[in-house]
């Protein structure tokens, strides 16, 4: 398995992974998400999982501004997802650290998720206290943190102001 920054000529192929691998019901909603987020800018970081040429598995991380700290450069990690046959392999790990590692090296600090705590608290995200999501959400314990570099996000306070795909209501 091989992970490399997505192309645009995969775009469609990868509208087409998220729509197999979500629920129906959100099926075609996160496939337009996580295309327009590779449409939306060269900051966009968009990877997919690769198995011998074929696409197996797809993350994008957006930029992040923290309200009154708009110079702290954070992430957030959406959408996820690995085909049905090839999950529970480590793919979903392995995209997850490749993509931790490359914005550490871009100087981010941290990467927020909305996601089930069970799955990202095993990546080493927790619970986001201090810096609030930008809507009300109905489960807060699904908003978390990865602070990629010690103290980081310590004695901040704030609300998440994430790029404007993922700032639909619909999403949160
Ligand atoms: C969630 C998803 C990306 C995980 O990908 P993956 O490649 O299977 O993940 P990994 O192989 O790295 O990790 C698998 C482990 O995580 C566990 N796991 C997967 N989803 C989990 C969840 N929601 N809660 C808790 N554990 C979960 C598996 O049971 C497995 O545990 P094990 O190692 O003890 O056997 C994949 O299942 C998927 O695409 N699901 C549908 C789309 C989706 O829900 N994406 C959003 C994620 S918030």
């Amino acid at each position: 398995m091989e992970i490399k920054e997505s192309k645009v000529s995969q775009i469609e192929l990868i509208g087409q992974l998220h729509r197999q691998c979500f629920a129906a019901d959100e099926a075609q909603e996160v496939a337009n998400l996580a295309m327009s987020l590779m449409k939306s800018s060269d900051e966009v970081l968009s990877l997919v999982a690769l198995e011998e040429g074929e696409l197996i598995g797809h993350v994008v991380f957006s930029p992040v501004k923290i309200k009154e700290h708009d110079q702290l450069p954070t992430y957030i990690l959406a959408p996820l997802a690995v085909i049905g046959s090839q999950q529970n392999k480590g793919v979903g790990t392995a995209l997850v650290e490749h993509g931790l590692n490359l914005l550490k090296v871009r100087e981010v600090v941290a990467v927020f998720v909305l996601g089930d705590p069970n799955y990202y608290g095993r990546l080493g995200f927790y619970a986001s206290q201090d810096i609030h999501p930008p809507y009300l959400i109905s489960y807060p314990e699904a908003w978390q943190v990865k602070a990629l570099s010690d103290g980081a996000l310590s004695g901040l306070c704030g609300i998440a102001q994430c790029v404007d795909e993922l700032m639909n209501p619909d999403y949160w």
